[in-house]
């Protein structure tokens, strides 16, 4: 059986809002999803799975500390195994999908965009064909000035329903693209 991981970071609740949401989508297409929180499962392997779903908020353009050390540590993990190889061959099979909330109240998305793309290249230098990036605009909870004046207007209550329908049928699609490989 086709089998998701679905490796979140969230300390808001935005990003896991994203995260249930990717999961119900998968399941709803039979695939079987296991949750992980990066602060709680450290033990997971990547390659256990056919498709990783990995989401983290953006921290000044940044991903968060703890996503970047365990990020880091596996890495190292997998340099040891012989996994990251010159010219960063495809591994069959293995497939990641990232998404990144953010508030952007400076640059926009701008903000997310490098936190997308560094968690893409953990994957990209394991092998893993990195299916797409997903930014997603949320609420900059605890700050009202953050979440109603800054470059994205007023993002409260984001994300909302309409923005949680383009993640799942977004996710369908992925489904639908892998498992008909
Ligand atoms: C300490 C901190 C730093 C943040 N830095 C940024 C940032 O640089 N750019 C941005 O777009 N959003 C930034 N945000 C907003 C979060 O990325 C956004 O609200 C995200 O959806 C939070 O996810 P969570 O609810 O899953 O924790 C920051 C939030 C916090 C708490």
């Amino acid at each position: 059986m086709f089998k998701a991981a679905l490796v979140y970071w969230s300390k808001t609740g935005n990003t896991l809002k994203v995260a249930e949401e990717i999961a119900s989508a998968l399941k709803d297409f039979g695939i079987s999803v296991d949750m992980m929180n990066i602060s709680q499962d450290d033990n997971v392997d990547f390659f256990d799975y056919d498709l990783i779903c990995i989401g983290i908020p953006s921290y000044h353009w940044h991903p968060p500390k703890q996503v970047d050390t365990f990020l880091r540590n596996k890495f190292k993990q997998y340099q040891k195994e012989g996994k990251v190889k010159l010219a960063a061959p495809k591994v069959e099979g293995k497939n990641a999908v990232i998404f990144c909330t953010y508030s952007g109240p400076h640059t926009g998305i701008n903000e997310a965009i490098p936190v997308g793309k560094y968690i893409g290249q953990f994957f990209e230098h394991i092998g893993f064909n990195v299916l797409d990036e997903w930014y997603v605009l949320s609420e900059f909870q605890g700050s009202e000035e953050n979440s109603t004046k800054g470059k994205m207007g007023d993002i409260r209550e984001l994300p909302n329903e309409k923005q949680l329908a383009e993640i799942r049928t977004k996710t369908q699609e992925i489904a639908q693209t892998i498992s008909s490989t």
